[in-house]
């Protein structure tokens, strides 16, 4: 029965060790837009930002995982998701810069 029980906290230990070593290494890449590939950075957010809460909450990013939320460019000029921060204040306004997330696809 400890045995059991150590051996699950260790499995936690674990998981947890790798999910906090995922994102802010790694850079996710968006590949549904017409408009080109968009690579976020984990490394340059995590520098850029307080917190993971600050994208990993209810209203943003829920979870720790690519692909559970549609970005769309209406959520993101209306302020949400990417757009909390990037409106010209918080970082570079999104409407302005197209392709300083959108990397046009080679012809
Ligand atoms: C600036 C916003 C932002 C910050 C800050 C942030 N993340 Fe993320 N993270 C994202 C987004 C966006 C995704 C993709 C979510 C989706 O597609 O549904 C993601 C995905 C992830 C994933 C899954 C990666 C994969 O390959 O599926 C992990 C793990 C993760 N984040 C961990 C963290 C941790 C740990 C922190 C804090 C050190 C953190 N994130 C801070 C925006 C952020
Ligand atoms: C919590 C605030 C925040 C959120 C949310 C956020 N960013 Fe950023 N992002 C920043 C800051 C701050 C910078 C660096 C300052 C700047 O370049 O204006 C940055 C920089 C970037 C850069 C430039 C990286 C580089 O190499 O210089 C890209 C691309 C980017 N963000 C994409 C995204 C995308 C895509 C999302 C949504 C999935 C997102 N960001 C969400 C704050 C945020
Ligand atoms: C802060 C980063 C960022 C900037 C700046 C940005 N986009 Fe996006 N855009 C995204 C992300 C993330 C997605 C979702 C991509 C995916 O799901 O693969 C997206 C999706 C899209 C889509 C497909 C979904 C939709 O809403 O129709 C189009 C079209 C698009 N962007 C056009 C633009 C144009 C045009 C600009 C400049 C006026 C722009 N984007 C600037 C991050 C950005």
């Amino acid at each position: 029965m400890l045995r059991m029980i150590a051996l699950t906290i260790t499995v936690m230990f674990v998981s947890a060790g790798l999910a906090l070593a995922v994102s802010p290494g790694k850079v996710l890449e968006f590949k549904n837009s017409s408009m080109g590939t968009v690579k976020f950075d984990g490394a340059v957010h995590k520098k850029a930002t307080a917190n993971c809460k600050d994208c990993h909450n209810d209203g943003m990013f829920p979870k720790m995982k690519q692909g559970t939320v549609k970005i769309t460019m209406e959520q993101i000029y209306a302020g949400k998701l990417c757009g909390v921060c990037h409106n010209g204040k918080k970082a570079f306004e999104a409407k302005a810069n197209c392709q300083r997330c959108h990397i046009p696809a080679k012809k």
